[in-house]
This record gives C-alpha cells, structure tokens and sequence, in this order.
C-alpha cells in the first residue's frame, strides 16, 4: 500500500461552506415528482398530504438545505396559476419538454412549500422568463410572500394558506441560451433587468436573484451578462455543467456498463468542474466583489434506463457516481468563498439521483451516502488541508477537502478515484489536538450498484482511523470515499 502524507491546519479558516452547496433540484420531469415525491393524497403509500413520508425522512437525514423547483426546462414553460386552488378545477398541460405527457398541476406552489417546511429546507423557485410575462412573476411573488390586502394574497388565503410563506432564492429563467428561449446574452441580460425590477421584497421578505449564467465554461455569455446586469440586479450567477461520460450528447454512455477508461474519462470530465468554477470565479470578480456562483445542475447524464420513456431521463447510480459526487462536493467546498449554492440533477429518479422509487419501494443510491458522509461540511468554515497526490490514468487519484464546526470538530472528506492503487493517509493535524477519531467508508466495486431487489449493496461502513503523535491515520482503499470526523 503507498503511503501518502497529508496536513491539515484548524486555526487557517478560507471560507464559510455555505449548508446550501449541498442542494437538490426537483423538476416537473418523469417520475421525479409525480410517482416520486408526490404520490397524492389517496395513495397507499405512507403519505403527508400527498408527499411521500419515506422521502421525507430519508431529505431530512441528509439535511437537505434547499430544493430548486419546479425546473428545468419546465420552469420557462410553467405558468404557476394553473398549479393552485381545487386540485380537480387545476388546468392541464402538456410537458413538452419532457416526454409530452399530461402535466395536471396537482403538485404546484402550495404543495411545494409544504414540501419545504416538511423537509426543513429553503425552497428555491425557478421562474419563467422564457414563455411568460414580467406580471406572472411579479404577481407569484406577491402571492407567496406579501402580508398586505390585495387581490393576489387574498386567493392565497382562499386557497388556505393565511400567513405568506418566506421565499429567499429566486432563479429568473433557466437556460435562457437554450431551452428558455434560445436567448443571445444582450437580450437575456436586458429581459432580466426588467424582470428583477418587478421582483420585490414584501412584508419583511428579502430576495437573493439569481440571474442565469454560462452552460459549462461559456465565457463569452458571463462576460456579456455582466457587461449589462450587475450587483443592483442580481445576487448570485447561476452555471450549468453536466458530466458526460462519452463526451457527446448522443452518445453519452451506460450507467452501468462501462470500462475503466470509460470510468476514468468520466473523473476528468466531472473534475473540470473545478476549471470552470475558477474561469468564471475570474470573470464575475472582474465585475464585481459581490456577486456569487451557484452551481444550479450538476452530475452525470448517461443514456437512458432501457425500456424506460427517454424522456423521462432515468438512470441507474452506482459507485462511480458516488466518487463523482464526492469530487464534486470536495471542489465546491474548496471554492466556497464564491460557490454559494450547487444543486445535484435530480434527487429523486431522474439523472444523477439521490433516491430511485418503483411503487411502494424505494432505494438510496450510493450518491445519496455520500451526501450523508458529507452533511456536517454543512455551515463549517473550510480550513487549509493538502494531501500528496498521484495522477492515476491522467486523473489525480485523491479528492480531499476539510472543514472545522463551530464545536470545533474537524470533518475530513476524501475520495481515492483510482481503480488500482490503495493508499494509507498520515496527515498531520495543526491547531487542535483531537481525542477522537471516526470514519466512515463508502466503497465497493465500481458498478456496484443499489437495486430494489439488493438496496443496501452500496451503503457506509464504519472504518479505521488511528490517532498518532501527529494527527491520524486511515487507509484509502481504491474506489472508495471516505469520511473522517475528529473531536
Ligand atoms: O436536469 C434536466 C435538464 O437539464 C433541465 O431541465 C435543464 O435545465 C437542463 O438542460
């Protein structure tokens, strides 16, 4: 086993991890709501007003910070007034960007919150900018948020919800460069300029607005954006960045079935997360010291489940999601003195989900382990750690980031991306001198995977961890992701 030294210092804070990095997104798209969270109210399935308990409890275990609704694409198609008051009188849509099925508004804003506040978690809405009207917005925003007499807030009340809810995160538009209306950036900037203008604080409410960003590294559309709206405007900048393991959006390969160099093309594409949050960083620092990042959607997109509506983009998660996870959550601590918020495509049965329902049953995929492992980054302050590295098949084998608490607790989280090689950590520990170690270890073949029929073939086990002279001790074994928390 190679060994590999580390270091860590406890009293060298770099930056607040926001709770929010660790954020879903939660779409109008196959069975991620319908026959996924939402169930409705007369299922079998033990239910809260129509949201599944056991997807409660299992958001609520990962601590779940915030939940981006209703898309997507779906977003810049949706008019949310179709979405409220009697379920029966609710109008009907169809879904066209996903699969063209009948939408029937059964889950719409009411629903939504009460998801939020059961799940504990901050909402985050996606506005239409794409197909609707400045007034949608602005009058969706009066409804949700304004204590005052008016004809909005009273439909709310029939509707029965007295009290307006809180509402911080506001996306305006969702790929405005593609599926919101094929937008140039000028255009884009100038529509969302005057949208956010409509888009007001009500009864104590404050609004973060997010403006959209670049897909992947698109520096000419950040660039444009912030030539035209600035830190008046918006708060945060969002991005979009796919990993896709065949490179190429008709080809986009197996979940399941794939070869070690398909397995490592998939870490070096997912790994370019880290260039793209340091290229546009760049550029939104040149603009301005105050507006943020939020990685909107990330994760792998592989072809569809056989057998399964393509458009409802259903995919298997297996070990190799797990690392890919655990990367990506290591580069959005290490660069949350700008990375505000990032949230995983999808969390339930679409693309790279936490959790895969079929009936009554239902399965936490290895990605959702890793956001368990990772849960007590949430609202600690990043300190310095480096750990010696090996690139392995062009990729640097080891992912790492740390984190202290308020309490003074250390979370270490690592990734070892190789297929081939085990490693053994000595990391030296500055600042603190722990008295307890425990760790945590996500690891097994890498297409391992959860199934309804064997749910827990992926799941955390407790590992080893020593404490030395100098700080602790563990192994890494290969393909794995491990947690270390030291008290
Ligand atoms: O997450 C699936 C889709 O990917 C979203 O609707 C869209 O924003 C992105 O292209």
């Amino acid at each position: 086993m190679k060994k590999l030294n580390a270091v860590v210092n406890a009293m060298d804070k770099r930056s607040h991890i926001n709770a929010e990095i660790y954020g879903h997104f939660s779409e109008h798209l196959g069975r991620c709501i319908y026959k996924g969270i939402y169930v409705g109210e007369d299922s079998p399935i033990p239910n809260t007003r129509g949201i599944r308990n056991d997807i409660i409890e299992a958001f609520r275990n990962i601590r779940m910070p915030v939940l981006r609704w209703p898309g997507g694409c779906f977003a810049d198609a949706y008019c949310w007034t179709d979405g409220i008051g009697e379920k029966k009188d609710r109008k009907k849509m169809i879904n066209v960007h996903w699969g063209g099925v009948t939408e029937d508004n059964s889950f719409g804003t009411h629903e939504f919150f009460d998801l939020c506040e059961l799940v504990g978690c901050e909402p985050y809405l996606a506005a239409n900018l794409g197909s609707g009207t400045v007034k949608e917005v602005s009058d969706w925003i009066e409804y949700i948020t304004s204590d005052a007499l008016s004809p909005i807030t009273e439909l709310r009340r029939k509707n029965g919800r007295e009290k307006p809810w809180k509402l911080k995160y506001l996306g305006i538009g969702n790929e405005n460069w593609g599926c919101g209306g094929n937008m140039r950036p000028e255009y884009y900037a100038d529509e969302y300029r005057r949208y956010q203008s409509y888009c007001r604080n009500y009864s104590g409410n404050e609004l973060y607005k997010i403006a959209c960003g670049p897909s992947g590294n698109d520096i000419d559309w950040t660039e444009k954006l912030l030539s035209i709206v600035n830190d008046s405007h918006t708060n945060a900048i969002s991005l979009h960045y796919y990993t896709i393991p065949g490179g190429d959006w008709n080809r986009k390969g197996s979940a399941l079935d794939f070869t070690d160099e398909e397995y490592y093309k998939t870490i070096s594409s997912t790994l370019e997360m880290e260039n793209i949050i340091t290229k546009q960083s760049g550029i939104i620092r040149r603009y301005s010291d105050k507006i943020k990042l939020i990685v909107d959607e990330w994760g792998c997109w592989y072809d569809v489940e056989e057998g399964t509506n393509p458009g409802f983009l259903y995919q298997q998660n297996s070990m190799r999601d797990a690392i890919v996870a655990a990367c990506n959550l290591n580069i959005f601590n290490a660069h949350s003195d700008m990375v505000v918020m990032a949230n995983l495509a999808q969390a339930v049965n679409v693309l790279q989900a936490l959790i895969l329902t079929e009936g009554e049953k239902m399965v936490k995929t290895p990605t959702y382990h890793v956001f368990d492992m990772f849960k007590e980054h949430q609202n600690s302050e990043l300190v310095y750690s480096f750990t010696e590295n090996e690139t392995v098949n062009g990729i640097p084998a080891v992912s790492q980031s740390v984190s202290v608490d308020g309490s003074g607790n250390i979370t270490m989280t690592f990734a070892n991306c190789s297929l081939e090689e085990d490693y053994e950590i000595n990391c030296s520990v500055i600042g603190t001198a722990p008295e307890k170690a425990e760790a945590v270890i996500l690891t097994e073949d890498i297409h391992a995977y959860n199934s309804f029929e064997a749910p827990e073939k992926v799941k955390p086990a407790p590992h080893g961890a020593d404490i030395t002279g100098e700080g602790i001790k563990f192994t890494l074994p290969r393909c794995s992701v491990v947690t270390v928390r030291l008290s």
